[in-house]
This record gives C-alpha cells, sequence and structure tokens, in this order.
C-alpha cells in the first residue's frame, strides 16, 4: 500500500487521536451536528478563557480612535458625515497578531490533556501564535508552511512567518504548494502523537469571543454605547464567527458583523502559477467565500468558524486601497500595521460614511508589520511578477494583473458580495452531501442556523439545485 493511502485511509482516526475530541457525539441528521454542544464542551466560559489569555499575555489590547481618518472621511463623505472609527490594536498581543488568542487556548488544551507537542498547518500569522504560545507554555512545536512555488521561490510574508516560528524555537516544514500539505500534517500528526492546534477547533473559535466581548466592554466603558458596526477580516471564518460570539456574549445584539476581504478574484489558490501573483496571503476572497460556503473544509471533522451564521455583511476591497489604507494609516495615525487588519480598515473607511457622525465602527483588529509583511517588498515583488503598480482608480485593478493605488481617498471603494448568493452556494453543497438522502427536521432546523433563513426559503433553493 502506498504511503500516501495509508495515511489517507487512517485520516479519521488520526484527527480524532491529535484533538482529543470525540465529534461523532455532535453528529444529528443526515448533514447537521449540534454546534452550540460543542461549543459548550470546551469546559470553560469566558472569564476562565480570559484568564488562561491573561496568563500568556494575551488579550485586553487597546482600543484607539482614528481621529484624523476619522476627519478625513467626513471631508471625502457625500453627506458630510461619518462614524467614528476605532480600531482594536491586536499586535499588542505576543507575537503581533489576534492569532495569539486562538493560539493560547488551544496550547494550554494540549497541556492540559497531556500532549507532549503541538503541530499546525498554517502559512500565516497563527503558525507564529502558536510557536509563542508553546514557548512560554513549555510544549515543543512543528509548524508546516505552504512557501514555495515550484521554482522554489517564496511570497515574502510567508518567509517571513517561517523566520518567525523558528525564532520562537519551533520546528518549521516548508513545502511548494500542492495537495500533499494535509497528507504532510496527517503523518506528521500520525509519527510524533502530537495535539492538532487547528485553527477551526472550538478552541480556535472560543479563544476569539473574547476579543468581541472586549470591543463592546471598551466602546460602552469609553463611548457609554455599542458600535453600530464591528468590520472583521475574513479568510477562513473564525475571525467573524469568535468576534461576532464575543460581541453576543457581551449583549451587543444590534451591532452589524461585516466581513471584509481583499479581492483576489481569479486567482487560484491551489494554482502554481497564480501562488506568487497575489500580494496577501490571508483576508482575501480565495478563502473567504471557499470558507462561507462550505465551512467543513478544514482539517477537523467538524469546524467550529461558521461564518454565514454571524455575518450580516460581506465586502471587499482592492489590494491597492489596503496598500494605501496602510500608509494613512501610518502617515496620519502614527500607527504602522500590517496588511490583514488594514483590509477592515480599507472597508471601514468606506463603510463609515454611510452611519452618523456620533456612530462607531470599529475596525476589529491591526497586526503587526516588518519585514515581508511591509508594502514595499510586497509591491517590488509584485513587480519582479510582472504585475503592474500604477496610481488611479482601484476599480480597474484586475488581480494578478495589476496593483492600483487609488490616486485621492474619494476614489476607495467597497463592492458587496450578494449574502443571498452565498447562502444558496452553501445549500446548493448541501444537496451534493445529501447524495440522494431526505433531510429529518434536525436538518431543516439546523439548516436555518447555518444561514439565517426561513425553512420555506430553504427549501425553495435547494429544490432549485436538484433536492
Ligand atoms: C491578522 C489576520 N487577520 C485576519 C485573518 C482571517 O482570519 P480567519 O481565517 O479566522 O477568517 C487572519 C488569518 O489568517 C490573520 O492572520
Amino acid at each position: 500500500m502506498s504511503r500516501y493511502k495509508n495515511v489517507m485511509d487512517k485520516r479519521q482516526e488520526i484527527l480524532l487521536k491529535s484533538a482529543g475530541v470525540d465529534y461523532s457525539k455532535y453528529e444529528e441528521g443526515i448533514v447537521s451536528f449540534n454546534y452550540e454542544k460543542m461549543m459548550k464542551d470546551i469546559g470553560y466560559g469566558l472569564n476562565e478563557v480570559r484568564e488562561i489569555q491573561k496568563k500568556a499575555g494575551v488579550g485586553n489590547t487597546p482600543l484607539i480612535e482614528l481621529k484624523n481618518i476619522t476627519e478625513l472621511a467626513r471631508k471625502i463623505s457625500k453627506t458630510g458625515k461619518a462614524a467614528r472609527i476605532l480600531v482594536k490594536d491586536e499586535s499588542c498581543n505576543p507575537s503581533g497578531s489576534f492569532k495569539d488568542r486562538r493560539a493560547a487556548l488551544s496550547v494550554y488544551d494540549a497541556k492540559i490533556k497531556g500532549y507532549k507537542g503541538v503541530a499546525s498547518a498554517t502559512s500565516g500569522n497563527y503558525g507564529a501564535a502558536v510557536a509563542s504560545q508553546a514557548a512560554m507554555q513549555g510544549v515543543k512545536c512543528i509548524i508546516v508552511q505552504e512557501c514555495f512555488d515550484s521554482k522554489e521561490i517564496g511570497q515574502p510574508e510567508i518567509l517571513e512567518k517561517g523566520r518567525k516560528c523558528e525564532c520562537y524555537g519551533a520546528e518549521v516544514i516548508k513545502l511548494t504548494v500542492g495537495p500533499e500539505l494535509f497528507f504532510t500534517f496527517l503523518e506528521l500528526l500520525e509519527e510524533t502523537g502530537y495535539y492538532n492546534a487547528s485553527l477551526y477547533s472550538m478552541y480556535g473559535i472560543a479563544g476569539i469571543e473574547t476579543l468581541g466581548y472586549e470591543i463592546a466592554e471598551q466602546c460602552r466603558e469609553y463611548y457609554g454605547k455599542d458600535p453600530r458596526a464591528v468590520v472583521v477580516t475574513h479568510a477562513g471564518g473564525g475571525n467573524v464567527t469568535g468576534t461576532a460570539r464575543g460581541l453576543i456574549k457581551a449583549g451587543s445584539f444590534e451591532t452589524d458583523v461585516i466581513g471584509a476581504s481583499v479581492d483576489l478574484t481569479g486567482l487560484h489558490m491551489a494554482s502554481d502559477k497564480d501562488f506568487n501573483k497575489k500580494s496577501f496571503t490571508t483576508g482575501h476572497t480565495g478563502f473567504g467565500v471557499p470558507f462561507i460556503i462550505n465551512p467543513d473544509r478544514s482539517d477537523v471533522p467538524r469546524s467550529a468558524a461558521r461564518p454565514l451564521r454571524y455575518l450580516d455583511r460581506y465586502v471587499t476591497v482592492s489590494q491597492g486601497e489596503v496598500f494605501y489604507m496602510t500608509e494613512l494609516l501610518a502617515q496620519l495615525e502614527g500607527l504602522e500595521r500590517g496588511p490583514a487588519g488594514n483590509t477592515s480598515l480599507a472597508a471601514a473607511f468606506v463603510l463609515s460614511q454611510e452611519y452618523e457622525d456620533e456612530d462607531i465602527i470599529v475596525v476589529q483588529e491591526t497586526e503587526y508589520t516588518g519585514a515581508g509583511k511591509h508594502l514595499m517588498p510586497q509591491l517590488t515583488f509584485a513587480k519582479n511578477n510582472n504585475i503592474k503598480i500604477q496610481i488611479g482608480n482601484p476599480e480597474e485593478e484586475i488581480p494578478g494583473e495589476s496593483i492600483i493605488l487609488p490616486s485621492h481617498p474619494s476614489k476607495c471603494r467597497i463592492k458587496e458580495i450578494n449574502m443571498l448568493d452565498l447562502k444558496a452556494s452553501y445549500l446548493k453543497n448541501i444537496v451534493l452531501k445529501l447524495r440522494g438522502r431526505k433531510l429529518m427536521s434536525e436538518d431543516l432546523k439546523y439548516l436555518c442556523d447555518e444561514t439565517k433563513l426561513v425553512e420555506d426559503e430553504i427549501i425553495r433553493i435547494l429544490i432549485e439545485y436538484g433536492y
């Protein structure tokens, strides 16, 4: 039997052993599972999670008002009005991003369950976060990264992240783009017996709830009210899910949760040719859309990241607009921060103009910047990959061909993604999963929770797709 087949055949068994959770007990109906029961089973309440994070130096980050950017938004707004823009400075966490909130809880859980080490498959900030928490909490750590195209050329941001993981003492396994990532990760879990510190486990999501909770708490303390909207950079869906759940736990029911991603339409994430044509390695539509319409495409049997349950709106911005906002944040506010957080800032700058002056819109994160994350190495890398760098109208940007920095702040736009279309695509995937079987009553209730649609609407869409 080939090594590949041998490992893939044992996939469920390996995932179960490395997660320390029996996911089968949550299964119900044909396609449904008991999401809230799964989330409850982490066994810690929000206050305990906060304590665990506090001991690991995580959370309690500042909420900063961006007065100059708000003023600029009001200057260019058609009505002359714009909400106050605030940013939650998550770069103050130990490894420089909100991912420390996820990692702190996962590494803690690994330790409690007696695992010798933790492993994670990620090319992003999460690797650095797990490596940092593993160093702090005294467990071993291996990170598997998809780093290079087939010519062994690496995206500057991913290479930098590899160095960051190594500096925290983790072993980093660097791969070329392709399907071997999952196989390599499974084989590693089996060989080492390490804990799978998945981004998508219930611990990975519960860790972010504190972020949403802190936003509500700080807005009430400083401004005496809840934010009208929180803008969240979206990729795999954990950020949206955890933040929204935290807001709900704080009783912030009227706050809109708006996802924002960089528009990378047309670039294929698993393509060797496209791998180095993107200037953003997370918070983009190449992850954002697939994870909304099929949240269980992850490295755990049931993902705790369920963005469709929580998103009120989903908007996109262009690469050029995010680079431009990165400069604005540095030059107008004195905050030099990284690309992913500035994705939601670029969207918030435009969205703020839909609200009144007394309203509050929160950009839910910043991330650190430096080395490969900075816009200079990114733009140089893009130029070397034959991407045209221009100044003009960002609406004309074509991902993989051009990056257009806005010639004026009024040229910044958002593109609205139709939520009903996303819900329909999600339901189309459900029809495929059903393979001719009939839905049970639990399934219908579950689909209502997953999509925030009523039963009749769900049935109508399912029938449209052949149910
Ligand atoms: C700084 C930062 N912001 C946002 C995201 C998106 O989070 P999620 O994948 O949970 O949607 C990531 C994930 O890679 C990130 O590192």
